[in-house]
């Protein structure tokens, strides 16, 4: 059990697994309207890694998972499987996570997309989530520990009202999707043991609920729902850890952090 650091090579590589995975998003961005099929949009997904990019949907058929994407809706925390009877309504809040792998290696990320008129509660959510992700990657530097960027997701997720969950996490990723460490968005003691260096490479992905922080998995074995089933909302970056701080693998075109205001 070790962090494994990356070398320049495989670094620059993982630069193009990230693009290419940011890229997806970018794509399907556009299609994410009232009434289309989650099983649709993964179908674009799909048909773009393969035919556009030369990139394999890691997520297709990994330990069973029947889809190149995650889409998951409202109450979905993660792992929503792509349904072509499942059309968005306006209102909903999605997330779209994809992983593609390029020359043998990984990038993930994830995004929330708001469908036709979503109202302030819901949207509000989205908008914190992401100030989560972000408050949480600025804590990324040589000598930081895990643990910073836990709590730093923790603090503002509770400082909202809303809880963080438990059981997902964050991952290293490499070569392999899901490498060591697990970057747990809560406060849990025993990452402050996990020291940042340079070249670890690794996602940031807080899920974040309305309510409490309870989930559980559907009868399919693979859709998490928030118990409650209230809303949850989730973001996604692939990074690596550098001298001075990190570089973002996944960012999107002209994607600027989103940090809360005060
Ligand atoms: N992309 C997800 C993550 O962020 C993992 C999905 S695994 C699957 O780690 F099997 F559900 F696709
Ligand atoms: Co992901
Ligand atoms: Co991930």
């Amino acid at each position: 059990m070790s962090i494994k650091i990356k070398s320049p090579e495989e670094i620059q590589k993982m630069r193009i697994a990230g693009k290419l995975a940011a890229d997806v998003l970018e794509m399907i961005a556009p299609h994410v309207v009232v009434g289309v099929s989650t099983g649709e949009l993964n179908q674009i997904m799909h048909d773009f890694m393969i035919n556009e990019q030369g990139t394999i949907p890691a997520t297709l058929n990994y330990h069973g998972f029947p889809a190149s994407s995650c889409i998951s809706i409202n109450q979905v925390v993660c792992h929503g499987i792509p349904d072509p009877d499942k059309k968005l309504k306006s209102g909903d809040i999605v997330n779209i996570d994809v992983t593609v792998i390029k020359n043998d290696y990984h990038g993930d990320t994830s995004r929330m997309f708001e469908v036709g008129e979503v109202k302030p509660f819901a949207s509000r959510l989205c908008q914190v989530a992401q100030e989560c992700l972000w408050l949480g990657i600025e804590q990324v530097k040589a000598d930081a520990t895990l643990f910073d960027v836990a709590l730093a997701i923790q603090t503002h997720a509770e400082a909202n009202n809303y809880s963080v969950v438990k059981e997902y996490c964050g991952h290293g990723i490499g070569a392999d999707f899901h490498e060591e460490p697990q970057v747990l968005h809560y406060a849990s003691p025993e990452l402050k043991q996990i020291v940042l260096k340079p070249g670890m490479v690794f996602t940031i992905e807080p899920m974040i609920n309305l309510g409490k922080s309870g989930v559980k998995v559907l009868g399919d074995n693979w859709t998490v729902v928030t118990k409650d089933r209230k809303l949850s909302a989730q973001w996604e970056h692939t990074l690596v850890v550098t001298e001075t701080g990190y570089e973002i693998f996944t960012l999107r075109t002209d994607e600027q952090p989103v940090l809360p205001n005060n």
